[in-house]
């Protein structure tokens, strides 16, 4: 019989009060485990924010600029993202399962660019999804638009399904040709996404009201790249939604379609957790070559993996 193994002088420590904190990402501090421990391998502890580079494009788009080759264009990027969204199909088939970044599956899909995009239905299982050991799943929610009630219900299937698996949903913000940007559209947006239970909010940066956006949503708030501009355009965008409370970005095209992939996603990467401001980081991108980021991140990575051995 297993001796007991406890003694009258083990190390109890009862003067120390039970490490109790308040959980980083905004509005999860009640959450199942499960859950909080997925947001935080999106949100950094640090400093509860995230560098989430989106490549899902193609279930829309097709081999949009950028994403024609994923193995070759973004597989090397990946050290140097917090999280990465994509479909299922380049996951199983393009990316290396020793991936470290954490998985944001595109869960909606149906429609193309062809048609009338907002006519979405959910495209993936929650079992296959953890199947794949996800960290989140993301579906397109477009209010406003034709089928607005067929998205916000494909929402809220899947909330409804992840809060059983532990699986956070990102709520984006889809917005229709015809609707007007503006604060008063993301805070109705934005609202509804998080009222019917997503537990973080891909949107659009505006640069009239986009604190109120934030104010008025109780969840993290990622801010969407847009279409390709110039990287100092990119940048002071990406450091005035953080000043004004965004929880980082979700950029695709700005990284992806950049002269200089790795060093515009190592810029962002300063801006979002570095404290730098855009001037030093555009600097930095400018004055750096890719292939001496590529050197960089490489001995990092090769550091990081001879400290775990
Ligand atoms: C939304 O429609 C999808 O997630 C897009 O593929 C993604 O948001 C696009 O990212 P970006 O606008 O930064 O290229």
């Amino acid at each position: 019989m297993p001796e007991v193994d406890e003694s009258e002088n083990g190390r109890f420590y009862e003067d120390v009060p039970f490490r109790s904190e308040l959980f980083h990402v905004k509005g999860a501090e009640s959450y199942d485990w499960g859950m909080k421990n997925r947001l935080a391998r999106i949100f950094r502890p640090s400093d509860g924010r995230t560098v989430m580079l989106a490549i899902d494009h193609g279930y829309f788009q097709g081999p949009v600029r950028g994403l024609e080759r994923v193995d070759l264009n973004i597989v090397p990027l990946l050290q140097s993202t917090d999280a990465l969204m994509l479909t299922r199909g380049i996951l199983r088939t393009t990316v290396p399962p020793e991936i470290q970044a954490p998985i944001v599956l595109r869960v909606s899909g149906g429609s193309s660019i062809l048609k009338e995009l907002s006519d979405e239905d959910i495209v993936v299982s929650i079992e296959d999804a953890i199947k794949l050991n996800v960290a989140a799943i993301a579906v397109q929610v477009y209010v406003g638009a034709e089928y607005e009630s067929k998205t916000i219900l494909n929402m809220t299937k899947l909330v409804d399904a992840g809060l059983k698996a532990g699986i956070p949903v990102l709520g984006v913000t889809a917005v229709g040709r015809e609707m007007v940007r503006d604060a008063r559209y993301f805070r109705l947006a934005c609202r509804i996404c998080a009222e019917l239970g997503a537990q973080m909010i891909k949107t659009y940066y505006i640069p009239d009201g986009f604190g109120t956006v934030v104010a008025s949503t109780p969840v993290p708030l990622i801010v969407a790249g847009g279409k390709k501009v110039d990287e100092t355009e990119a940048l002071r965008i990406v450091e005035v939604a953080l000043q004004e409370g965004a929880a980082g970005v979700d950029m695709g095209r700005n990284v992806f379609q950049s002269e200089k992939p790795l060093t515009m996603l190592t810029a962002l990467n300063h801006v979002v957790h570095d404290g730098w401001t855009a001037q030093e980081a555009i600097e930095m991108f400018n004055t750096t070559d890719e292939a001496t980021v590529r050197l960089q991140v490489n001995s990092k990575k090769k550091s990081v993996e001879f400290s775990r051995q």
